[in-house]
């Protein structure tokens, strides 16, 4: 082994990059997008907004703003073609591996975006197309599901209103999309937007430093989220707060289970490699889901089960010491379920919310001119051996 390596497996200790975009400060809970607070940008800003603030680095003037959500808007429709692969997939195949193979095979339609020396206008415009096309995606893949006839995209409305109705809009009449509905998903998709080196966001980098272009360097970042233990973990909660219901409810039998070493049972929304505190996510979401649930007049039992299992684990050595507390996917579920959304869309969700955040890395890895990201190894495989014939074996 010519040289040294410093083994890292997981990279619990490694920088990979230098980056302005997010700051996370995991013992005190902090989370910025370009400095600004996420608390703010949650509570004041739209979710176009921060993705104009997470690409470009600044929050835009008005009239920025303006062009922006116009760009978008001129981009939403797929190619016709498109619908071919929606149509490939069984009905009930998972929305992630949808997602990841259409946006993926958007790249066929637009061969300017293969080009790996783009210019700055080329590449933003494969920013833009990639940003408005997916919100397109992700609600067509829900109509496949149901059986029902896609929605197209309306020019009249915003981002979050023209994905909401795609998404619960009908063909036969005009659906009114309620304001909560909107300035709920807004929040959501605000407070998944970035959040540093995580497992999806490296992927998104480390497929983009071979020079991969961006359809095939997002589709890479979906594949990543769509695991139970990173963005799939959203659903895995709702699982099991449902199998727990349906068990009788009995929270200190399943917070035994996920101390249980023997047992492969985790708690789902629990834990997080950065966070040795509150997420702060965690906290806006679950104060959110209260204020939206009686909103929408909705009483879901499992928010309950989902607040004793915390306030138990919260009290339990083995988590206290572990400085295990709930992440974002502990509650984000019970919302999405509140506005609509069927279980197996959760992560498709959560994909769409840090779509501009992996676009944002995306454009900073490239600007930075990195290498490609190559790491190396400790071998611990066999040393030499001579070849044995078949008929020595
Ligand atoms: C996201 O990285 C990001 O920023 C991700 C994310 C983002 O915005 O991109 O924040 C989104 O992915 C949030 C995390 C969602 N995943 C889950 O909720 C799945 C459950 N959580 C765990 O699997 C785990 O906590 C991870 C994957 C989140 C973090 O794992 P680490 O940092 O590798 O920690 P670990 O698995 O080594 O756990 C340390 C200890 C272990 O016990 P010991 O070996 O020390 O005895 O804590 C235990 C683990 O067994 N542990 C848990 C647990 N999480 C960790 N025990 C029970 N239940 C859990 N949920």
């Amino acid at each position: 082994q010519t040289g040294y390596v410093t083994l890292d497996v997981g990279y619990k200790n490694t920088g990979a990059t230098k980056s302005n975009i997010t700051f996370l400060d995991g013992e005190l809970g902090v989370l910025k997008y370009r400095g600004y607070p996420i608390e703010q940008l949650a509570e004041k800003s739209t979710f176009i907004e921060v993705a104009y603030l997470l690409i470009y680095g600044e929050l835009p003037t008005a009239e920025q703003l303006t062009k922006f959500q116009s760009d978008l808007t001129h981009h939403t429709l797929l190619h016709e073609d498109m619908k071919k692969f929606f149509d490939g997939f069984p009905s009930k195949s998972h929305p992630m591996g949808q997602l990841s193979s259409l946006v993926a095979a958007l790249s066929a339609f637009y061969p300017e975006s293969l080009k790996s020396n783009q210019t700055a206008e080329e590449q933003n415009q494969s920013i833009i197309k990639v940003l408005a096309k997916m919100a397109t995606v992700v609600s067509w893949i829900y109509k496949k599901s149901l059986g029902h006839p896609v929605i197209y995209p309306q020019n009249k409305y915003d981002y979050v209103t023209n994905f909401l109705n795609m998404t619960f809009g009908q063909r036969t009449e005009e659906v009114e999309i309620d304001p909560v509905v909107v300035s709920a998903m807004n929040t959501l998709l605000i407070l998944h937007a970035d959040h540093e080196q995580n497992c999806s966001t490296s992927t998104v980098r480390i497929v983009g430093s071979s020079e991969s272009n961006i359809y095939a360097s997002v589709s890479a970042g979906i594949s990543a989220l769509w695991g139970p233990l990173h963005g799939g973990a959203n659903q895995a909660v709702i699982e099991m707060l449902e199998q727990i219901k349906n068990d009788g409810g009995d929270t200190d039998k399943w917070i035994a289970k996920a101390k249980d070493k023997n047992d492969p049972f985790r708690l789902m929304g629990f834990g997080h490699r950065v966070y040795k505190n509150f997420d702060p996510r965690a906290k806006i979401i679950k104060k959110a889901c209260d204020d939206i649930l009686e909103k929408l007049g909705i009483n879901d039992e499992v928010l309950e089960i989902a607040k004793r299992l915390e306030e138990v684990a919260l009290q339990d050595p083995y988590f206290v010491e572990r400085k295990l507390y709930p992440n974002v996917d502990f509650y984000s579920g019970i919302i999405y379920r509140a506005l609509g959304f069927p279980t197996d869309m959760f992560t498709v969700l959560f994909a769409l919310g840090r779509l501009p955040g992996w676009i944002a890395q995306w454009k900073e890895m490239k600007e930075n001119k990195e290498p490609i990201g190559r790491p190396r190894q400790i071998y611990t495989g066999a040393t030499n051996r001579e070849y044995v014939d078949l008929d020595k074996r």
